[in-house]
């Protein structure tokens, strides 16, 4: 059982017009709707490799309902935690010609402390052992920074594994309260361990300090330098073929439903890093926040190169 929890959802309202004129009246010629959030688009791209997957988070408000609404006919099982306030929405208003834009993110409601109980509640009597759990994208406001860190805890307890993709404070306590498997890119990991990763061997100093933290596996991901996932007993550095990138937004949540998938299906660590690599690099080639085909996905999968370390902790023998 995979369940993805995004605490901070949106819906993405994308708006095209001819032109964009201020102080005028403007047509739309195309209106699209995205279901935004971290979690969201790993449920999506484990859907598109077969897996079932059931969404967790906050919702509110009709823009909320919206939302349940669009994921459930994507196919995928929602359990959310309905709050008080409304779901916020971007607009995004863009010239067909220029393919120029302008966007406006709301800053979304505030999740009441009651609400928060509820959902670490529903996560309680839900957790199974054995179950994935994926902790994934920002706080909405009123969620204290150390949600995952709770919720990994609780999920410890259970028995169930705990996957987490976040940045800043939530991930720094969420590390600590040592997931099963963390994904940072690497901001994200330097915003950990303090130390910028700029060469090979920092991304391993970088991928060696977070297994130090007693978190079982460290996916790194490196954009088009493609991923450092490693256990503690090895690391593989998996890298993308060459291919025309259009949108590479979502592509690390791509890459953990790879990842996702891989493990379940009982894969060696370095065929496991390659599913990743392959789904990430597929959503990497699309337009806008898409996930590829098993087929995408697969054709990519053979592109992929591998190289070894098994010393992971004697970082400069690389
Ligand atoms: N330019 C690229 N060329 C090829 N593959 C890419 C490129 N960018 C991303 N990818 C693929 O996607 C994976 C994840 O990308 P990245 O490290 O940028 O994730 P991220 O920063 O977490 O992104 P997001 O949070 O927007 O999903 C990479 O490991 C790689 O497989
Ligand atoms: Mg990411």
């Amino acid at each position: 059982m995979i369940v993805t929890v995004t605490p901070n959802p949106v819906l993405d309202r994308t708006l095209t017009v001819p032109r964009i004129l201020f102080d005028e009246v403007t047509r739309a010629t195309e209106v699209r709707l995205d279901w935004g959030g971290k979690g969201f688009n790993v449920s999506r791209a484990l859907k598109a490799l077969g897996v079932e997957s059931t969404a967790m988070g906050f919702v509110g408000g009709a823009t909320g309902q919206m939302l349940e609404r669009g994921l459930q006919e994507l196919g995928i099982a929602t359990e959310f935690v309905h709050i008080a306030g409304e779901t916020r929405s971007n607009i995004i208003v863009r010239e067909a010609q220029s393919a120029r834009y302008i966007k406006v993110n709301e800053a979304g409601p505030t999740v009441q402390a009651d609400e928060v109980q509820r959902f670490l509640k529903q996560a309680a009597g839900r957790a199974r052992q054995g179950d994935i759990w994926v902790l994934a994208g920002s706080l909405p406001p009123g969620v204290p920074a150390d949600f995952y860190a709770r919720l990994i805890a609780l999920l410890r307890e259970r028995g169930a594994k705990a996957f987490l993709d976040t940045s800043g404070e939530p991930l720094r306590l969420g590390c600590a309260a040592r997931p099963t498997l963390v994904k940072p890119n690497a901001l994200e990991a330097a915003q950990v361990t303090g130390r910028e990763i700029a060469s090979q061997a920092e991304a391993f100093d970088a991928v060696a300090r977070l297994l130090d933290l007693g978190i079982e596996m460290v996916a790194l991901s490196l954009g088009g330098d493609g991923l450092l996932l490693a256990s503690s007993e090895e690391a593989v550095w998996a890298r993308p073929p060459a291919v025309a990138v259009r949108n590479p937004t979502g592509a690390g949540d791509a890459l953990l439903a790879g990842i996702i998938w891989a493990l379940g299906q009982g894969l060696a660590l370095e065929d496991v890093a390659r599913w990743g690599v392959a789904a990430g690099t597929a959503s990497a080639m699309g337009e806008g926040v898409s996930v590829g085909t098993r087929a995408e996905v697969e054709a990519l999968y053979k592109g992929v190169g591998i190289e070894r370390n098994r010393q992971i902790g004697r970082l400069v023998d690389w």
